[in-house]
């Protein structure tokens, strides 16, 4: 492999830690092999609302090896300031710690039982009888609509009010020539990565290490540090792999804290993994939302008018709002936006992070309602956004640092051959025996987040080269792509760079969550090696004895291990020579790195992209099938060719799952979840995913991170489920508004 900088960053390779994974090599967070372990299962409430009444636990406490069984009655009080109150921020929930007997969703933690094996803890688990104080429980979000509240805010990092209004929308959109005012309506939906979470916590004197399953191992030691009153240096958090987080490893849950509190108590390591049931309600879930969305126009297709009003579930002690509008407010030019955010308490889990959160709910009904509108004007759907084509953000009144959604449009609607639906555009117009064949396509878009990150980088006498970065990688390719900006920034080949991650003791990077890690962490470890390297050529130059004495710095370059004239390549030695003649065994950097907020200020950030499908569905069953997939999408600059290209085929895969199956169902009754299992949850699998065709447009963008890199993480999602639900309108004429897009909806009779 040849290591000149461009070609090992953004180089196609192949996962450095492929090998161990499909080896079984790898080690997650439930199966790190820790001395003296015990194990701790949950206890979880039969009802959704009310409180616990008692708990019989004698039979429990008796049963063999049974060390300790934890009840809202007996468990360690926590000083009120850490306990269900700690949730500061969206991402710092509020959990239940057996500090009440309240019970405010079904499968709730009402009880821990810590026992010397897995079985046993089950088994005693199971014969705890529980009385409970039974309430009604709130169950729908649309019977509750009228008691929606206002959030106040949005968003993560990022706070937007909840409301943002402009220029009499609603005046706009209702005296609009072309007008669609429709309700569109997303469910319940849950993560499901295919590792379930999962915490190990052991103690040494005052100190705590916990190996977890995460997507911030900086956030998760905060949070345990303030439970425990500790400071940080106190707790040591460690996650090397993750089976996937999609969002529901970002916050911090009861099971990690109850694994600590547990361990405390019985002074052995305690493990808390929990159950795939266990993981619905509390691990967070995708909100439903309820969306009123109108957009208006004149006859050329000129937006002039657009109101959006989401509503989404809460849980009854804790908010958080699904921030679906964020998308509407910037994705096309209009002077009249008004968006409204609000939230209903029901008795479920709350609500949190999911794949593209805000965006892939929200963007369902704005390009729904952007394909209704087009129909309405008889236009190309292409045509329309291209007509509408915000050239600034419409919010943020600022030119976008880079926008290639125009190239994405042409580019994705060229391969897919959307010649075809502009050939024949009308519904049912298209059929392939007893399959009705459909196109449609939606706008992608993910805003470029990035936070403060560090990273440390040494370049050792030998020639090789160590990069460290806490971080973590869900299975995105973090271990990957780290270690090729390392090689890369370093001048180095692959083999001679060692990154390691997924340790607090690490320099502190933050959570994995808004597709972020590559443009926080990687600019990070970037600027870290570009350091280490700057004083390895001030050493060189320095050196009486070096070719490169008295050279400047600028005119020196890095490659293969090597310091070299950039006119006059003989002239340089390698890393190794430099050092080892200095009698220096290493060289060490540690850097941080931090967006620019005065470019924040005057761009506004994003990823784009176009999704292209085919479905075809079956005239008499209803039937959805996914025939094909065009999407192409401006990322920025790729660290990886092949994982970007996966980490888009991932999304689509989420999409379609969103768009055709997930639904999260608790009962009308009593709030109890029907299907808290994957024989119930449905999610796509091989057979319901076709061929995902990915361009990757180039942009050149200074603005946003000195990788130049947007994010993929979550942009692939986006669409997805607007471009199905189109396609299947062009298929059928029939307008399906609420997901998942289920056979019966179809079978209510074309139009
Ligand atoms: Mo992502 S849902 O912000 O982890």
């Amino acid at each position: 492999m040849d290591s000149r900088n461009p070609d090992i960053i953004g180089a196609p390779l192949d996962r450095t830690d492929g090998r161990l994974k499909v080896t079984g090599g790898v080690r997650y967070a439930s199966e790190i092999n820790v001395p003296n372990l015990v194990y701790g299962v949950i206890v979880n409430s039969t009802i959704s609302a009310g409180s616990v009444a008692g708990m019989d636990t004698k039979a429990a406490e008796g049963s063999p090896g049974v060390l300790v069984v934890f009840t809202p009655f007996n468990m360690p009080k926590l000083p009120k300031q850490s306990s269900m109150g700690a949730g500061a921020t969206p991402a710092a929930k509020k959990l239940a710690l057996l500090q009440e007997p309240d019970v405010n969703y079904f499968l709730q933690p009402i009880g821990v039982v810590v026992a010397d094996t897995l079985e046993r803890a089950t088994h005693a688990a199971s014969l705890i009888k529980v009385t409970y104080d039974e309430k009604k429980p709130l169950t729908d979000l649309v019977a509750h609509l009228h008691e929606a509240f206002s959030p106040g805010q949005i968003g993560g990092s990022d706070k937007k009010p909840a409301d943002s209004s402009e220029n009499a929308p609603t005046a706009a959109l209702h005296s609009a020539p072309r007008r669609v005012e429709q309700i569109y309506q997303t469910p319940i939906e849950n993560h499901n990565p295919l590792e379930p979470h999962a915490t190990i916590a052991s103690w040494d004197g005052d100190r705590l290490t916990v190996f977890d399953a995460t997507q911030g191992i900086f956030t998760t030691r905060q949070r345990l540090a303030g439970l425990f009153g500790l400071h940080d240096e106190n707790v040591r958090v460690i996650c090397h792999y993750v089976g996937g987080g999609f969002g529901s490893k970002g916050p911090v849950w009861a099971h990690t804290m109850l694994a600590a509190m547990c361990a405390k108590e019985v002074k052995r390591p305690v493990k808390i993994a929990l159950t795939r049931a266990q993981m619905f309600n509390n691990t967070g879930s995708r909100a439903h939302t309820h969306q009123s969305f109108g957009v208006g126009a004149d006859d050329s297709g000129k937006i002039t008018g657009i109101v959006h009003d989401v509503t989404n579930n809460t849980s009854t002690f804790d908010e958080f709002p699904e921030q679906a509008t964020v998308a509407t407010r910037m994705l096309y030019a209009c002077d009249s936006i008004q968006t409204t955010q609000r939230l209903v308490r029901l008795n479920l889990g709350t609500p949190s992070y999911m794949r593209a959160p805000g965006e892939a709910p929200g963007t369902f009904a704005l390009e729904c309602a952007m394909d209704e509108l087009a129909r309405e004007l008889k236009m190309d759907p292409v045509e329309l956004r291209l007509k509408n084509y915000a050239e600034t953000d419409p919010e943020k009144k600022v030119p976008f640092s880079s926008k290639g959604l125009r190239e994405c449009y042409q580019r994705a609607a060229e391969k897919f051959g959307w010649d075809k639906y502009k050939a024949s555009p009308d519904p049912r117009s298209i059929r392939d025996g007893k399959w009705l064949v459909g196109y449609g396509m939606a706008t992608a878009t993910y805003p470029t987040n990035r936070s403060q990150s560090s990273a440390s980088a040494c370049i050792n006498a030998d020639g090789t080269a160590l990069v460290l970065a806490g971080t973590q990688d869900l299975g995105t390719g973090t271990w990957t792509v780290m270690a090729q900006v390392s090689a890369g920034t370093l001048g180095l080949p692959m083999n001679k760079v060692r990154f390691e991650l997924g340790d607090s003791v690490l320099p502190k990077t933050p959570v994995s969550g808004g597709s972020q890690t590559a443009a926080s962490t990687g600019s990070a470890v970037q600027a870290a090696c570009g350091a280490v390297l700057q004083k390895l050529i001030a050493m060189a130059v320095a050196d009486a004895s070096s070719p490169l004495h008295n050279a400047d710095p600028k005119d020196v370059t890095a490659a293969n291990g090597r310091l070299s004239l950039a006119g006059d390549p003989s002239k340089g030695e390698s890393y190794a020579a430099i050092l080892t003649r200095a009698g220096v065994p290493r060289l060490e950097v540690k850097s941080e790195s931090a967006p620019d907020k005065e470019e924040k200020k005057k761009f506004s950030m994003h990823a784009f992209g176009a999704q292209f499908c085919e479905v075809r569905v079956h005239e008499d069953s209803g039937e959805i099938r996914i025939a094909r997939w065009v999407g192409a999408f401006d990322i920025g600059k790729r660290l990886n060719e092949k994982t970007a290209n996966s980490q888009i085929k991932g999304g689509v895969v989420f999409g379609i799952g969103m768009a055709l199956m997930e639904k999260t169902v608790a009962d009308d009754r009593d709030a109890r979840l029907v299907n808290p299992n994957l024989a119930e949850y449905h999610i796509p699998v091989n057979a319901d995913v076709p061929e995902i065709d990915v361009i990757f447009v180039d942009t050149e963008d200074a603005h946003i991170n000195p990788l130049g890199v947007k994010g993929v993480g979550e942009i692939g999602i986006v669409g997805v489920p607007a471009a199905i639900a189109n396609a299947v309108y062009h298929a059928t004429g029939v307008r399906v508004r609420e997901l998942p897009l289920t056979p019966d909806k179809l079978l209510v009779g074309a139009a």
